[in-house]
């Protein structure tokens, strides 16, 4: 299916979910280098997050794309049509952030170049579509998960308006979002033995790169020896958002039985966000990946 085809499918895909445009000016004077509550270690830690997006969002869209033309159900179509758009609209709204990061001073290209290195001619290569479909489970349970702790940390409300935006719209369709992958591979194909893999390796590269990226940002900030920061640190992964408990006890449940995303109650995060923030709804006309 050429990419023109899926562009005008996802322009006139009349499903519940939906692209949305949104206009942000992200121009580098607007953001200090330490954008959210003069907390070295979160702003690394949302930056490292925005790294993470273009690889991960592509390999989400090259492999629904692939699935597809196999899908019977309409609706189950305009589903994942609706996930394209939106994943295709997070991809550009991070590079254009990465951009300002760039804009800002961060060398970021080298480890860039090679993560996308290590992801696109080896891990996928080396992968089979429906292990693929897996990691893209995977990836969405765990973007999930990070939105959910970032939405009821409220701590997003003090970033300024250009990163506050990208960020709340990004996580809010993420909730949106979270059953796609997870239907569609149930649909597809349903068996644990590769969901288990897709998921654990999803959850030890995803955690690797988070971290990694979040120690460079650190390193070119100066914080890298800094014990507040470190303090701040463990306290996100243990104490006061427990990101690495949550986390994983959100992995650990898609193993029980009777599982469903919809079971998870967050929805309220993203509707209020998506209700009450100045998001247009405008169908997405451009596919690029
Ligand atoms: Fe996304
Ligand atoms: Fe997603």
């Amino acid at each position: 299916m050429s990419s023109t085809t899926i562009s005008s499918e996802i322009g006139s895909n009349p499903g519940r979910i939906q692209a949305r445009k949104f206009k942000v000016d992200f121009s580098p004077e607007k953001l200090e280098r330490i954008w959210i509550e003069d907390d070295p270690f979160l702003t690394a830690w949302l930056n490292a997050y925005t790294m993470t997006i273009p690889d991960g969002e592509s390999l989400i869209v090259r492999t629904l794309r692939y699935y597809l033309d196999d899908l019977d159900s309409p609706h189950l179509r305009n589903e994942v049509l609706g996930l394209v758009g939106q994943e295709l609209t997070h991809s550009q709204g991070h590079r254009k952030f990465l951009q300002l990061l760039r804009d800002k001073g961060y060398q970021v290209d080298r480890l860039f170049k090679f993560v996308h290195f290590l992801n696109t001619k080896i891990l996928e290569p080396t992968s089979v579509p429906i292990t693929r479909l897996a990691f893209v489970v995977g990836i969405e349970r765990i973007n999930e998960l990070i939105a959910e702790i970032s939405l009821r940390s409220g701590k997003l409300s003090s970033a300024p308006p250009e990163a506050r935006i990208l960020y709340e719209w990004h996580f809010a369709e993420e909730i949106e979002h979270k059953s796609v992958a997870f239907d569609l591979y149930k649909a597809i194909s349903g068996n644990k033995v590769i969901l288990t893999y897709g998921i654990a390796m999803c959850y030890l590269f995803n955690l690797t790169y988070l971290v990694w990226f979040t120690a460079t940002f650190l390193w070119q900030d100066r914080r890298f020896f800094s014990l507040k920061t470190w303090k701040r640190a463990f306290g996100y992964f243990f104490l006061e958002e427990k990101f690495l408990l949550r986390v994983t006890q959100g992995c650990l449940q898609v193993f029980k039985s009777g599982f469903h995303p919809s079971q998870t109650q967050n929805g309220d995060l993203a509707q209020h966000i998506l209700s009450h923030r100045e998001i247009t709804v405008e169908t997405v006309g451009m596919v690029q990946t």
